[in-house]
């Protein structure tokens, strides 16, 4: 299979991996054969990208570092916790400290130790994966995207299990405050803070709030949702704090918050290819990231996931096949095409973290 943006869609193509919406229902199931209205749909719903399968590319499996029911159950259980709180918040006028959560929190705990049990299984593997999801369904996804790559950096970083399930469920709930918003709102906001709206501000202070008044919910958790829009400096909101003065979860949530909403797209940034967005944490080293979080991260995200086209710089074009950690810039990748163009009859795999004279030179999409 390969990853291919909507707009490069064609009827005839075949959907290499089912699209779920987050309520879990298959928005397209694998193995469909496109036709215009399937194409319309995705349009329609705002998914950006999705896997279709082709015949030389056979055996590429694009697989995420969770299990698919694991992540399924933790996009349903994000929705759920956001819509209860709309819920409450709008139509039966409750106030944040009159909602009671201590069922929904147990849930969560649930969840969260079910995504790190996942992450200790594929510790040695690399997030070689596009999350493929409508722009409706944006926020859910993010909330179990950033929990993941948040506990992947932690462990990275020699976290122990118990400090990872407390940075994981701040995680989770980094942008609880954002069901207090809305999506007309929510459209404005910038992933580069040069205009802040104080609307936007405002959910960081009242997800520190809704988190805290959960019985039973470690502090450090809660402060995950304050600062995760802190930079270290000082720049970021909502206390302009800088430096040791961020905690190092709220450090970690910032840099996989950014890069989540970088390569997924969301209804306010578009998508950006995922060697692009890496670049753009590295640029920001230093004035938005802490240096030793973002070397962390990086270990752990491929710049050319499974499933990516690429111009390779012999001039060939390749479909990545295997990603490998240590080796986040080398991965293994089939030739489809050769320098002038022509498909490749009997297509050759090679590792480009053993051939060190060929890099990848572009994603193509
Ligand atoms: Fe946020």
């Amino acid at each position: 299979m390969r990853c291919l943006p909507v707009t490069k869609l064609e009827e005839g193509m075949v959907v290499g991996k089912t699209i779920y919406t987050s309520d879990g229902r298959p928005l397209l199931r694998r193995g469909i054969v496109l036709e215009k209205r399937h194409i319309d749909r995705l349009k329609r719903l705002g998914v950006p990208v999705i896997y279709i399968e082709e015949e030389p590319l056979r055996g590429i499996d694009a697989e995420d570092i969770i299990m698919d029911k694991v992540r399924m159950n933790a996009v349903q259980e994000a929705r759920r916790l956001m819509l209860k709180i709309r819920r409450e918040l709008r139509f039966y006028n409750k106030k944040i400290f009159d909602i009671d959560l201590s069922e929904d929190i147990e849930r969560v705990r649930k969840v969260v130790d079910s995504l790190m049990k996942e992450v200790f299984r594929t510790r040695e593997a690399l997030y070689s994966f596009i999350d493929v999801r409508g722009i409706e369904d944006f926020i859910y996804g993010h909330m179990v995207n950033v929990t993941v790559l948040g506990m992947m950096t932690g462990l990275s970083l020699g976290y122990k299990a118990d400090k990872l399930f407390l940075l994981g469920v701040g995680l989770f709930l980094h942008d609880i405050g954002k069901a207090l918003l809305d999506d007309t709102v929510l459209a404005y906001q910038k992933v580069f803070e040069e205009e802040k709206n104080p609307l936007i501000i405002e959910h960081t202070i009242t997800g520190y709030q809704i988190v805290k008044s959960i019985p039973d919910v470690s502090l450090l958790s809660a402060h995950v949702a304050y600062q995760h829009h802190e930079r270290v400096d000082g720049s970021g909101y909502p206390r302009g704090l800088s430096g040791s003065d961020i905690h190092d979860f709220a450090k970690i949530a910032s840099v996989v918050n950014v890069y989540d909403i970088l390569v997924s797209g969301a209804p306010f940034h578009p998508r950006v290819k995922p060697n692009e967005a890496v670049e753009i944490v590295k640029r920001n080293v230093g004035s938005m990231f802490d240096k030793e979080v973002v070397e962390a991260f990086l270990k752990n995200v491929a710049l050319y996931p499974v499933g990516s086209m690429v111009r390779l710089s012999t001039g060939e074009i390749a479909v990545v096949s295997q990603t490998r950690k240590g080796f986040p810039d080398a991965p293994v990748v089939r030739i489809i095409r050769d320098k002038d163009g022509r498909s490749l009859e009997l297509p050759v795999e090679i590792d480009l973290s053993v051939n060190r004279d060929i890099r990848v030179e572009e994603i193509i999409e």
